[in-house]
């Protein structure tokens, strides 16, 4: 088998695994809790186009993602698995059903915006499906949302899993794997795409 589809695959079996180990039931947020505490994150997040001092990238679309996997990124920055300096301060002052209250807020602002027709799809393109969805859009709540994501802030997240300031075992390993070239087309491709949004104010 080549080393491509042996990546391919691989992909396929951590994405049904992953899934599997995620069957429990989320305890539901109660929306409008959420839209209250949500008040602090409009400043950066609701504004479109809005960029982060240092380094500079545009902070990322929420609107759209999915809930599950904004409450793992926000308990993320809680437990200091994921560090940026204003989002740890954010989610250290929120308790766990703040936290769950506000990805139900966060999710009840719409789903992502349908798709338009795709470019062509390289195979480390696909490779990226088995988890992301092929147009960015993921089959699974646990997995962000690519599609339509900030361009910079994409860039951004991926540098971050390759110099492991942004540390997931699965990410860590299929940044890795990319070659600069791969990063320009896989960036250009999901940033692209119809999908993530910045919420009206
Ligand atoms: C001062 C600007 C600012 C404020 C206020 C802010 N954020 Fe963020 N947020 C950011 C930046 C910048 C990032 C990307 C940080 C990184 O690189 O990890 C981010 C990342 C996130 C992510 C992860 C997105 C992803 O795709 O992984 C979520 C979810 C999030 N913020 C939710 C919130 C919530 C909820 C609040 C309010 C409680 C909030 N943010 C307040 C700037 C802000
Ligand atoms: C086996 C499943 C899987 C595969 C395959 C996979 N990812 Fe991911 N990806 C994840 C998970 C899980 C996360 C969230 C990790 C975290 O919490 O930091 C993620 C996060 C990301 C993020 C950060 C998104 C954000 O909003 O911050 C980017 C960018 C990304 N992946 C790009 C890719 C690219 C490009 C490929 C293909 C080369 C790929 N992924 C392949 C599971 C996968």
């Amino acid at each position: 088998m080549s080393f491509e589809r042996s990546i391919k695959s691989l992909a396929r079996m951590a994405a049904l695994l992953l899934a599997l180990f995620s069957m429990s039931a989320m305890a539901a947020g109660d929306v409008a809790r959420g839209a209250d505490l949500a008040d602090t994150c409009k400043g950066c997040h609701f504004i479109p186009n809005y960029k982060n001092a240092f380094p500079v990238y545009k902070v990322p679309k929420i609107g759209g993602q999915n809930e599950e996997y904004i409450l793992a990124a926000l308990k993320g920055y809680s437990s200091g698995e994921r560090t940026h300096p204003t989002m740890t301060g954010q989610a250290a002052t929120l308790n766990d059903q703040d936290l769950l209250d506000v990805a139900a807020y966060l999710a009840s602002l719409g789903a992502p915006r349908t798709q338009d027709a795709t470019g062509p799809v390289s195979d480390k393109i696909a490779t990226c499906s088995a988890c992301h969805g092929e147009r960015g859009i993921s089959p699974m709540g646990m997995y962000p949302n690519l599609a339509g994501q900030h361009h910079s802030y994409l860039e951004h997240a991926l540098a971050s899993y390759r110099d492991g300031t942004r540390k997931n075992p699965i990410m860590t390993g299929f940044a890795s794997a990319l070659s600069e070239d791969d990063i320009k087309a896989i960036v250009a491709y999901f940033s692209s795409q119809k999908g993530l949004f910045t919420p009206a104010l």
